[in-house]
């Protein structure tokens, strides 16, 4: 009996190997990988071409205006979607990833890495970018613009309207018009009762200034930080550069 059972032991053991060998069989059977070559296509090539003059479905970007941000050579003064509150939240949030590091976060060209030594932007308050057509927005984050290099793979065509909607908003917080507010909406609006040292007057907070050119920091070269005064003590990077971090800290 107890030979016998080692026997049955024995064959289901082997049964096993055996399927185990079948799916090793399988295993290595011939097939195409990406970038394999072939001696099957003329070409020599494992992967296939896209086949000419035809477009992937939902590829087809027939609409100029919404893909280009022009109309034939002239960039579009209109939005070709629907501007709502959530598409100028959702601008907000791509403008603060990706162009606050050198417009800053209200758009005056003044980012870390401009104070840092980058070609200074301009603001987007100027007159001329005020002005602007609102294709130009799209058109500077697919194309780029001089020095700024484009955020079209980065930035897909939905979320560069929404960007561009969003810029118009930052113009407009820049250059809101009191008169623009209804007599109801001014007369709620809450105002400082403070008083200066020696004033009869409530204090009223200044605007702050947009200057375009503002002065150079002394030692960073092109960094031009707002409210720093001439002749201000440098504030250039460290004499010795600090060791590169290593591990998992970076
Ligand atoms: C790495 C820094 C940098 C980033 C990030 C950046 N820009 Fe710029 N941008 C520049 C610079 C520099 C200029 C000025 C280029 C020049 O005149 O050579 C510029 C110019 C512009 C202009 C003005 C073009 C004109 O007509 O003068 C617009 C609009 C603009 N950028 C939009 C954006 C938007 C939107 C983003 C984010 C998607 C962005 N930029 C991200 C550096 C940057």
């Amino acid at each position: 009996m107890r030979i016998k059972s080692i026997w049955k032991v024995a064959g289901v053991l082997g049964a096993l190997a055996l399927l185990g060998a079948c799916r090793q069989d399988m295993h290595d059977q011939p097939k195409y990988k990406p970038l394999r070559p072939s001696d099957f296509f003329a070409d020599g090539r494992q992967m296939r071409p896209l086949v000419a003059n035809t477009i992937a479905r939902g590829e087809l970007r027939d609409d100029e205006a919404f893909y280009t941000g022009k109309n034939g050579k002239d960039e579009i003064d209109y939005f070709p979607l629907t501007v709502d509150k959530a598409l100028i939240e959702r601008g907000q949030d791509r403008f603060n990833i990706y162009c606050t590091p050198c417009h800053g976060r209200i758009g005056n060209g003044l980012g870390m890495i401009v104070r840092r030594g980058f070609k200074q932007p301009p603001s987007y308050h100027i007159d001329r970018l005020r002005q602007i057509p609102v294709g130009h927005f799209y058109d500077v984050i697919t194309n780029g613009y001089g020095a700024m290099l484009n955020y079209s793979q980065q930035i897909q065509p939905r979320d560069r309207w929404a960007i561009a909607a969003y810029i118009r908003a930052l113009q407009y917080s820049q250059n809101a018009n009191i008169n623009d507010l209804s007599p109801e909406q001014r007369a709620n609006i809450p105002v400082s009762t403070k008083k200066e040292p020696g004033s009869e007057t409530p204090h009223v907070p200044e605007l702050p200034n947009f200057p375009e050119k503002p002065t150079l920091i002394p030692g960073v070269p092109g960094a031009t930080p707002a409210g720093v005064k001439p002749g201000a003590k440098p504030v250039g990077p460290p004499a010795k550069p600090a060791a590169p971090k290593t591990g998992a800290a970076q």
